[in-house]
């Protein structure tokens, strides 16, 4: 039987290449990515860079894909124990005008991709019962709304939903998890990292892409043995920040030094 891999899409770039960096030492990766020389420059800065493969493949269209991954696992007598689905596309549309064409690139790419992904992996003829477990980078844009982001939301809704009922469907040997990342600076989001006000919503700062690699190392390891479809947030408390009117937070400031020296004095604590 040949050896077992981490599959990772979206490894040519931002926290796709940050999870490859972090996971390379202990495992074996194939790198996904429709660029071969981005890749192959990914695989250079690698640990053991000779222990991985690349498999180049665009996913904005998914015909045969999973005909495509299980030619090339089979052909290569390997085997995949854990799916990290990075790659993603974005882009700015607004309802009035949106285009199917957007739209079904968008779910190609953060959707159906990783569902003809999944097929084959689970099929016992192809990956013969190693998968174990499926980390999905989703987004924070599920929980906080976005003018012009309705496509891509509802792409990582999606994401977030599919996996849930791959948890109960795949358990007890495959765990699925969804990590929700905040903004954070990449190859996609350059433009935003230019509006200093930005940082103001991030109660934590800005974050980096190896947060997210943190996050998803631990989810597709034993340590997380006992945690299957959950949706991780990673965006240093954004989603959670609710930004309040300066005159509103000055009031709030001398209620809290007032309350700070009487209203608690006496008080029990359950
Ligand atoms: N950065 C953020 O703030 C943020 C926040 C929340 C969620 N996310 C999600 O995190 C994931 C990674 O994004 P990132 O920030 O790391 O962005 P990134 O640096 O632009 O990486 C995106 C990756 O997806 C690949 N990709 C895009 N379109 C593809 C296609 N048609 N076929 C194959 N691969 C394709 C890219 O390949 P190329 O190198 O060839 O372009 C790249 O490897 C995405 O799912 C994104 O939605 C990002």
């Amino acid at each position: 039987m040949g050896e077992t891999y981490t599959l990772i899409t979206g490894a040519s770039s931002g926290f796709g290449r940050s999870i490859a960096q972090k996971l390379a030492p202990s495992r074996r990766l194939i790198l996904t990515g429709r660029n071969a020389e981005k890749l192959e420059a990914v695989r250079k800065t690698l640990v053991t860079p000779e222990r991985h493969l690349l498999w180049v493949r665009d996913l904005s269209t998914v015909d045969r894909l999973g005909e495509e991954l299980a030619s090339f696992l089979t052909g290569k007598d390997i085997r995949v124990e854990h799916f990290i689905h990075s790659a993603g596309f974005t882009g700015i549309q607004f309802a009035r005008a949106v285009e199917m064409a957007f739209v079904i690139r968008v779910f190609n790419v953060n959707v159906f991709s990783a569902m003809e992904i999944i097929r084959p992996l689970t099929q016992k003829k192809v990956n013969q019962g190693t998968l174990r477990s499926i980390t999905f980078i989703s987004s924070i844009a599920t929980r906080v709304g976005a003018s012009g982001y309705f496509v891509y939301a509802a792409s990582k809704g999606a994401v977030n939903s599919m996996s849930l009922s791959l948890a109960v469907e795949l358990a007890p040997a495959v765990r699925v998890n969804a990590v929700l990342p905040g903004i954070i600076e990449t190859q996609m989001t350059q433009e935003y990292f230019t509006n200093a006000d930005f940082m103001a919503f991030y109660p934590l700062g800005f974050g980096r892409p190896e947060d997210v690699a943190d996050a998803v190392e631990f989810l597709s390891s034993d340590r997380a043995r006992w945690i299957t479809g959950q949706e991780i947030v990673v965006d240093g408390g954004r989603s959670v920040f609710s930004p309040v009117p300066s005159e509103i937070s000055a009031k709030q400031a001398e209620l809290i030094s007032k309350t700070t020296d009487h209203g608690c004095r006496g008080q029990t604590r359950s």
